[in-house]
């Protein structure tokens, strides 16, 4: 056998594992089995399949943003930056994948969406408790978003633990305090269950990481990743609101909001106020 055969041999699609009756398979680790059950259109609308992989992707994404960001929050309460860093940049990329996801749910047109719309009733993305995790994690916090939770405790309980803790900013905020900048106590001791307020004191602290790079590297990294999960975070907003207005208009949304105005308001949240204001204070 010629050097080039042997190794065309071992390139070979033959030379693949194929008896898996003792070791597991592609599909067993993956449980493509009950992936795949999942995936259940409820009327024989062409598109509704395209509506529900976008649907399934966006929550696998968000469970994953959900872990990791949990993940950095918990070495950010213990002091530590440089880990947090990676995982908040897994989140980013995370986010411009559901973004782009946009971009496949944007054939769907309104003809096509009006063939199933009927069918799930009230069903709504409004009702995602992987996109509140995220939206509390983050700081975004309301108690009216854990009603559609209420009749499912594995869900609701989580999401209130998670809504009463202090978000990614609050341990940002800690990490401030930690260097001897001035955090106020208020904004350290807030009731973490309540929006976060902007605070003059907190704009001064971050005024100062930015001034002094040298100094504070660390929290003016950390400060531009969340920069740049929030600005992911409006992108995915925007790309949502522009998608629902084009394919149901003004109409009301399933979850029972006005719909598209609903969204429209939603993207005037600032999850992380003063580091937004530092761009014009400095
Ligand atoms: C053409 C497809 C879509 C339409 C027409 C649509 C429509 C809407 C509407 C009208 C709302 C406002 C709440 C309501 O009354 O229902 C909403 C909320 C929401 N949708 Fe969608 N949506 C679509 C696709 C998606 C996809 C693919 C996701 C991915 C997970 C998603 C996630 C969400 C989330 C998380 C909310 C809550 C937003 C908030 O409270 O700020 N939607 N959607």
């Amino acid at each position: 056998m010629t050097e080039k055969t042997a190794m065309t041999d071992r390139n070979s699609a033959e030379q693949a594992y194929s008896d898996f009756t003792r070791s597991l398979s592609y599909g067993d680790y993956l449980h493509l089995n009950e992936l795949r059950a999942a995936h259940q259109p409820i009327t024989p609308a062409h598109d509704e399949h395209l509506f529900i992989a976008v649907h399934h992707v966006s929550e696998v994404w968000l469970g994953l943003i959900v872990r990791e960001t949990q993940a950095a929050m918990r070495l950010l309460e213990q002091g530590i930056t440089d880990a947090p860093l990676k995982m908040l940049t897994r989140v980013v990329r995370a986010q411009e994948q559901m973004t782009n996801a946009w971009e496949v749910l944007k054939t769907m047109t309104p003809s096509d969406y009006l063939e199933f719309r009927s069918a799930f009733g009230q069903a709504s993305g409004f009702q995602s408790q992987n996109y509140r995790m995220v939206e509390f994690l983050l700081g975004n916090r309301n108690p009216v978003m854990l009603r559609p939770h209420a009749h499912r405790p594995d869900l609701h309980d989580p999401l209130k633990a998670v809504m009463e803790a202090p978000s990614v900013y609050d341990l940002a905020l800690r990490l401030l305090a930690a260097r001897g900048l001035n955090i106020p106590d208020t904004v350290l001791n807030r009731d973490y269950a309540q929006k976060y307020e902007r605070d003059e004191a907190v704009v001064e602290a971050w005024l100062t990481v930015y001034r002094d790079t040298d100094t504070y590297w660390d929290l003016y990294e950390l400060a531009e990743k969340l920069m740049d999960v929030e600005d992911n975070f409006r992108r995915w907003r925007f790309n949502h609101m522009t998608t629902v207005e084009r394919t149901i208009g003004f109409k009301r949304g399933s979850g029972g909001t006005s719909g598209a105005g609903y969204l429209r308001q939603a993207l005037n949240i600032v999850l992380f106020p003063e580091l937004w204001e530092v761009r014009t204070r400095l």
